[in-house]
Parts: C-alpha cells; sequence; structure tokens
C-alpha cells in the first residue's frame, strides 16, 4: 500500500497549524520555498560529498542539479546537503581515520532535518561505505549515485592505471630504470579527469558491492564520471527516490542476508580491493547481519575472479569494464551464483533488473569457464600469528609465495621502516618477510594504508618486484603483491603481532590458510609477560573517542556503540 501525503515524515515539520510548524514553513520561505514544496511532497535529501579538494567527487556539485532535475519532475522537493568529502589522496593520517566521523554525519543530518528520502552522492574510497551505513541505519529510503571512475590514464601512448601503476612506475625509479622526467610526465597523465581511481580499487570496488547490495541503480556503479549517462543517471536517481517514498522501500527491505551474500560473491569476482572485507561486514552489521571473515572466506573458495581489470587483471580498466557491459553484465556472467530473487532499489528484483544486460567483451569480464584468477580475490589467514585473521590478495600477488618460510624483520613505526628499505646495506633476502606493527585501528591510528610496504631498494636493484610482507596496517585497493595485511588483533593492543621479533621464522601457507611464527608457547609467555602497551596517540579530541570505540579489523572497524546490538534503536526526534 503506497504512503499518503499526511504520512510523510516531513509532513511532521511542515503539516501542523501549531507554533513549531508554522517557524518551520516561515523559515522555509524564508529561502523561497513556497507551499507548493512542501504540501504533500517528499522531501528529498541529497547527500553530497563535493568540495573543493575531492578530486574524485569534484562533479558532484554539478551532478546534484541533475538529481535535482529528477526529483522535480516526479514530483518531489530536492534539499542539498553537505557532509564530509572523504578525499582519500588528501586525508592525513588515513581518511579511514573518518569513515565512521561520516557515518554518523549522514545519520544524524538525516535524522534531524525534515527528508522522506535520500540520494547519496559518492564513490571515493571510504564515502561509498560511510554513507551507505549512516543511512542503512538511519533507515530512511534511499538511493545511492556512484560518483563513477575517471577515463584511463595515459602517458606515452601508455594506459595508465591509478595508483597501481604509480607503485610500478615508483619501483622504476627507485631501481634507477626511469628519468624524472618521464616520472613526471606519469604524473600528468594518470588522472586526467573527475571521477574515482579507474583500477579495480577500492572505489570501483565499493561503487560495484553498492550495487551487488542493490543499493544502485541497474548499472549505475560502471558509468565513467565524465560520461552523459552520468548525468542521466543522476536524474534516474532523482525520479525513482519519489516512488522509494512513497513505496516505503526501505533499506531493512533491500540489506538482507541473501544481499549481503550477493556483494560479497561480486566482490570476490571483480578482483575488490582488499579493504572490501573490512566494508563489507561493516556495512552487513549496520543491517543487524553479522558477516564474518570465514563467511567471506568461504564464498571467495566458490567464486573466481572474472573481472579481467587492473591490479588483478592484466590490462583493462574501469572504462573499458563498462563498455564490456560492466557490472549487469559481470552479475550475468555470474548467474545462479546470486540470489536473483532479492529487491533492489529500482524495485524490480535483482534477476529482472539483469534482463537486459550482456557481456559484450568477453576478454574483459570473463566467462566462469575462463577466469582471470580461479579463486575468489581475497583469502582470510588464520594461526598463532593472526588469532582473529588476517587477509591476503592472492589473485594480485607472485604465485611463488603463496607457500612461504623466511626470517621476519620487523620495524615498529613508518619511519624505521624507511630506514630498513632504503638501506641498500640492511641484511635481508628476498626470503625475508617485511613486518611493520603498530600500524592497525588504534595504533596507526586509522589503519592507514601502509601495508604495501614499498620493496627494499637492494633487492629492487636484484630485479625482484615481490616478497612477502606483513602488518596491521591496510592497503591500497590499487596495490599488489604478497602483502598480508590486517592482522587482528593489531599489535599496539598486544596482539601477538606485537611479539613478533626479527629473524624469527614466519610461515605462510594460503592454501591452508595459515600463518604463523616459528616461536613456542613458553617463549611466547615470557615475552608477553615483558611486553610494555604503547602510550595512546592522542588524549583529546575525535581521536580519543575514536580509540574508546573503534573494534578490530574482523569486526569491520566501526565504532562498538553503532552496532544494531550496542541498545535500542535511536526514536525519531519529537518536534
Ligand atoms: Fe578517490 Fe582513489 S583517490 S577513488
Ligand atoms: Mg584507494
Amino acid at each position: 500500500m503506497l504512503k499518503k501525503p499526511e504520512d510523510l515524515r516531513s509532513a511532521r515539520w511542515f503539516a501542523p497549524d501549531d507554533l513549531r510548524s508554522m517557524g518551520h514553513r516561515s523559515r522555509a520561505m524564508q529561502m523561497g520555498w513556497s507551499e507548493e514544496d512542501w504540501q504533500g511532497k517528499p522531501v528529498i535529501a541529497i547527500i553530497n560529498t563535493w568540495s573543493d579538494l575531492s578530486p574524485c567527487h569534484h562533479h558532484l556539485r554539478d551532478r546534484a542539479d541533475w538529481v535535482k532535475r529528477g526529483i522535480l519532475q516526479a514530483g518531489g522537493t530536492p534539499a542539498e546537503l553537505p557532509v564530509h568529502d572523504f578525499a582519500e589522496q588528501f586525508l592525513k593520517p588515513t581518511s579511514m581515520l573518518y569513515r565512521n566521523l561520516g557515518a554518523m554525519e549522514v545519520e544524524e543530518t538525516l535524522r534531524s532535518h525534515p527528508v522522506d528520502g535520500v540520494v547519496l552522492m559518492g564513490g571515493c574510497d571510504k564515502s561509498t561505505p560511510a554513507l551507505v551505513m549512516g543511512a542503512i541505519s538511519m533507515g530512511l529510503p534511499f538511493i545511492f549515485l556512484p560518483a563513477g571512475a575517471m577515463i584511463r590514464g595515459n602517458y606515452a601512448g601508455q594506459k595508465l592505471g591509478s595508483g597501481t601503476d604509480v607503485w610500478k612506475y615508483w619501483d622504476e625509479r627507485r631501481a634507477g630504470n626511469i628519468t624524472r622526467a618521464e616520472w613526471e610526465g606519469v604524473q600528468g597523465g594518470i588522472a586526467r579527469s573527475y571521477g574515482t581511481c579507474m583500477t579495480m580499487g577500492t572505489a570501483s570496488t565499493m561503487m560495484s558491492i553498492a550495487e551487488a547490495f542493490g543499493v544502485t541503480l541497474p548499472g549505475a556503479s560502471s558509468i565513467p564520471a565524465p560520461d552523459a549517462a552520468h548525468k542521466r543517471m543522476a536524474a534516474a536517481c532523482g525520479r525513482r527516490i519519489i516512488d522509494m517514498v512513497w513505496e516505503d522501500l526501505t533499506p531493512d527491505k533491500i540489506i538482507t542476508p541473501q544481499s549481503t551474500r550477493n556483494a560479497v560473491t561480486v566482490a570476490m569476482a571483480t578482483g575488490c580491493s582488499t579493504n572490501a572485507i573490512i566494508h563489507l561486514i561493516a556495512m552487513a552489521r549496520r543491517a543487524g547481519i553479522p558477516l564474518g571473515l570465514d563467511d567471506i572466506d568461504a564464498i571467495g573458495r566458490t567464486i573466481p575472479v572474472i573481472a579481467n581489470i587492473r591490479p588483478s587483471g592484466t590490462d583493462y580498466l574501469m572504462e573499458d569494464f563498462y563498455y564490456a557491459g560492466g557490472l549487469p553484465a559481470l552479475m550475468q556472467e555470474l548467474g545462479d551464483k546470486l540470489d536473483l530473487s532479492v529487491m533492489t532499489v529500482s524495485g524490480q528484483t535483482l534477476g529482472e533488473s539483469l534482463a537486459g544486460a550482456r557481456n559484450y567483451n568477453a576478454d574483459v569480464i570473463r566467462p566462469l569457464t575462463d577466469p582471470v584468477y580461479t579463486e575468489g580475490s581475497l583469502a582470510v589467514l588464520r594461526g598463532n600469528l593472526a588469532p582473529d585473521g588476517a587477509v591476503i590478495k592472492p589473485a594480485a600477488m607472485d604465485a611463488k609465495f603463496l607457500t612461504h618460510k623466511g626470517p621476519a624483520i620487523v620495524a615498529d613505526s613508518y619511519g624505521e621502516l624507511k630506514e630498513i628499505i632504503d638501506d641498500e646495506d640492511f641484511p635481508m633476502t628476498p626470503d625475508s618477510v617485511l613486518v611493520l606493527r603498530n600500524a592497525g585501528p588504534k595504533g596507526g591510528p586509522g589503519m592507514p594504508e601502509w601495508g604495501m610496504i614499498p620493496m627494499p631498494k637492494a633487492l629492487l636493484k636484484q630485479g625482484h618486484r615481490d616478497m612477502v610482507r606483513l602488518s596491521d596496517a591496510r592497503m591500497s585497493g590499487t596495490s599488489f603483491g604478497a602483502c598480508i595485511l590486517h592482522v587482528a588483533p593489531e599489535a599496539f593492543i598486544g596482539g601477538p603481532l606485537a611479539l613478533l621479533r626479527t629473524g624469527d621464522i614466519i610461515e605462510l601457507h594460503v592454501p591452508n590458510r595459515s600463518l604463523n611464527m616459528r616461536v613456542s608457547d613458553e617463549e611466547l609467555s615470557q615475552r608477553r609477560a615483558d611486553w610494555v602497551a604503547p602510550p595512546p596517540k592522542y588524549g583529546r579530541g575525535y581521536g580519543w573517542m575514536f580509540a574508546q570505540h573503534i573494534e578490530q579489523a574482523d569486526k569491520g572497524c566501526d565504532f562498538d556503540f553503532l552496532g544494531t546490538e550496542f541498545g535500542a534503536p535511536v526514536p525519531e526526534p519529537e518536534i
């Protein structure tokens, strides 16, 4: 049954004939609104992450106008509300420190304003989970409009992929193989339009995951940011959200255990960023779905990587993926590995929404019978070094390290690590395991993307381009290599990683999903007795609150008090 105008949430602000509502109406009129704007019409929040310091979201100021056009066409009233920009490339110490702050901002912005439905606009790494997490917790009907990826990079006739090619060219520069001028050519050619990174980094991964969850309109996650289709998609989101409000199509009808499974499945098939694991868990838990690392690993074992996009794939980028049919084509290739009966924001089931999808390039979107990598993108490891789990990306590393044994070289900070990798006389071999600790959620703080530890200069000059690296940090979704990440519990709070010493033998066995240090239990208890907790990173402010409430990587790094199980649901504000 459709909602009636008098049942609109915004009507509680604008409709009553009383003192407070008169104030709301007079202040709406102060902005030029008239009765036609509020009476019987849904008010739609456009949550905008545009800023002058967000290159990935630079077009969203313009796109908000296209969303507004759609809202007006369909008989609603748009209200653009700015939130944090989540500018991955500029935020220090790391944007991850602010994902939960952003999610809280979205939730409370929606709760406190007279709005009935929401269009979320974002896409740069943390923005998608932050926006979606906040909107799930608020519970109003919402559509996510992905910012879309930028066009392909280009330098000297070479196709360049965001992040991925920066790391590659940096290794060559450190090895002395390219000149400064060439390096600057890459700098000028790798980011040529607005939009997110165009590799299958965290941004493209998370936008794809949002579509697989059913919270975007069909195909929205693959449209390149500068394509005119992106404007049309923006307007379509504006039109559709009005229907969603009348249908009362709230997120609990869309984010379900079935759609969560679809989201994990699609993530694995795209060759997703390692960050996806943390965000998937956090998003699902916001909806009260207890997704864990082992659930993800189990799905990963059965789903091959079929998107041939860097860094897991060899050649292609997101623009190629769009031309090949984009995410709908990939989901169609997955067929019955997805639950096609789930509802999406389009008002159709996932199966219905995929009806017109076609794969136009079977080298970019591979059939299941000819995958890029035979298992899913990621694997979860456990052992005495990571009792609560760690993550590795077998799809984007040298396969010879899938089973490995080697001595640890341990750095307690990024500064210490940098000295080691730049010191050409530091004793190490290609079998050494470079370890960085105190870079987790509390230790980093915010779990920075330091996990793709740069290759040591000495090994680069010997011709090596990969080695086993290990940390409690994350790595960029555009990264690659034999990097063990997200070790939990982290060293800063006394996880076993804190007890590791240089020279200890580390054993990695990806097929068995194991990660151990060969140190006896007696020796470990001795070391634990000697361990001294490092001093806290913050004495006041947001960082202090973050440290009090941040959960470990295996729980999705949300704040404990934002989980559904923490307390009774927040009541609607009294008016
Ligand atoms: Fe924004 Fe990569 S920096 S998506
Ligand atoms: Mg990134």
